[in-house]
């Protein structure tokens, strides 16, 4: 049976970054449909709104989104559509993968881990916000629930599992924050017990920063709440020398979507300069959620490959001095190498 999948291409680069990705699943014969849909700038431009009602009832359907990045339209209150998609689907699990590649600007070799963000809870509401009338006080809340926690850490556990990995940290600020903090811990121990094939660590989250700038190799899985998460992702991405390498996949049980970490580019937006990897490293995500592991893994080697041997190829940001086409071309001619 064939899978169809949503893909909205975005705005500024995204729709040259997702041809270049698509040119690569194409030549991979993973044997996807692709419905395109529009959001963003795009679609307030065709539709009179950046997420029209036709786009969320296609992700619905086929559960599945490649998804380029989206221009918030400044004004008129409208709140980040990445936030919107999130609730829409409730994408508990926000998980970015950390891997080093050769020839990008960063400290250390063979960077391998994964960031299991909970994505939507802990300090993000929208509402729990309030700032006395005198403007001297602001309360922001935390809320941390016991099946929040527990869906997020199982979500982590079976991702190690699945992926043959041997350590999962939970990171947490339990000493402190003893209420919400606490909770997320405790669950965490109870669920650690279910998988006593795989090594369960706990982290302070101060402690964790140092340690993943000091010692990055140690960590494998790291798993925590939404704010710690945020923060130590980025922190993770700066470890593998920026954005340009930088996937992440949000996941719910109704609906999963891939995405580069980076933003829609607007300096270069046009240009042919934009690195297509972070959307191509989404979209090997993608396929092994589908069960097709080996085309990921595929996808990954050939981008190692294509940054050690044809640097003459790939885009400005990774030193070369080709564009987005001629990356695109060296991925699709070295896929079948081997
Ligand atoms: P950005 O990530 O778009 O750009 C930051 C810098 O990185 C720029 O200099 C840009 O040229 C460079 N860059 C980003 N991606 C690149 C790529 N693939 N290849 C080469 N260089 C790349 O962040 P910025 O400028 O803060 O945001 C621009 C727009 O993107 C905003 O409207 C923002 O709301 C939106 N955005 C959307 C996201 C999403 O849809 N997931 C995530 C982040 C921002
Ligand atoms: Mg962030």
């Amino acid at each position: 049976m064939s899978q169809t999948i949503a893909v909205l291409k975005g705005d500024g680069i995204g729709p040259e970054i997702m041809e270049a990705t698509l040119s690569v699943l194409n030549a991979l014969d993973c044997g996807l449909q692709y419905e395109f849909l529009d959001a963003g700038l795009t679609a307030q431009e065709t539709h009179g709104q950046p997420m029209p009602a036709e786009t969320i009832a296609a992700i619905r359907k086929h559960r599945i989104a490649l998804k380029g990045p989206l221009t918030t339209p400044i004004g008129s209150g409208i709140s980040s559509l990445n936030v919107q998609l999130r609730r829409e689907f409730d994408l508990y699990a926000n998980v970015r993968p950390a891997i080093s590649f050769p020839g990008t600007r960063s400290r250390y070799d063979n960077i391998d881990l994964i960031t299991v963000r909970e994505n939507t809870e802990g300090a993000y509401l929208s509402d729990g916000q309030s700032l006395s009338d005198d403007g001297e006080t602001a309360l922001s809340s935390i809320r941390v629930t016991r099946r929040g926690s527990e869906r997020i850490v199982r979500h982590a556990f079976e991702l190690a599992h699945q992926r043959n990995r041997k350590k999962v940290t939970a990171v947490h600020k339990a000493n402190i924050i003893k209420t919400s903090s606490g909770l997320f811990l405790d669950v965490a121990r109870e669920v650690a017990k279910e998988y006593p094939d795989i090594e369960f660590q706990e982290m302070i989250v101060d402690n964790a920063c140092m340690q993943l700038v000091m010692n990055p190799h140690q960590f494998d899985v790291i798993v925590t709440t939404n704010l710690f998460g945020d923060i130590l992702s980025d922190l993770c991405a700066g470890l593998i020398g920026g954005l340009g390498l930088a996937p992440g996949a949000n996941i719910g049980t109704e609906a999963a979507i891939f995405e580069a970490v980076h933003g829609s580019a607007p300096d270069i937006a046009g240009q042919k300069l934009a690195n297509p990897c972070a959307l191509l490293l989404a979209a090997a995500d993608m396929l092994d959620h589908l069960g097709m592991v080996d085309k990921g893994a595929r996808i990954r080697r050939t981008i190692r490959t294509v940054l050690e041997t044809a640097r003459d190829r790939v885009t400005p940001d990774m030193g070369g001095t080709g564009t987005t086409d001629t990356f695109a071309e060296a991925l699709v001619a070295h896929l079948h190498d081997r």
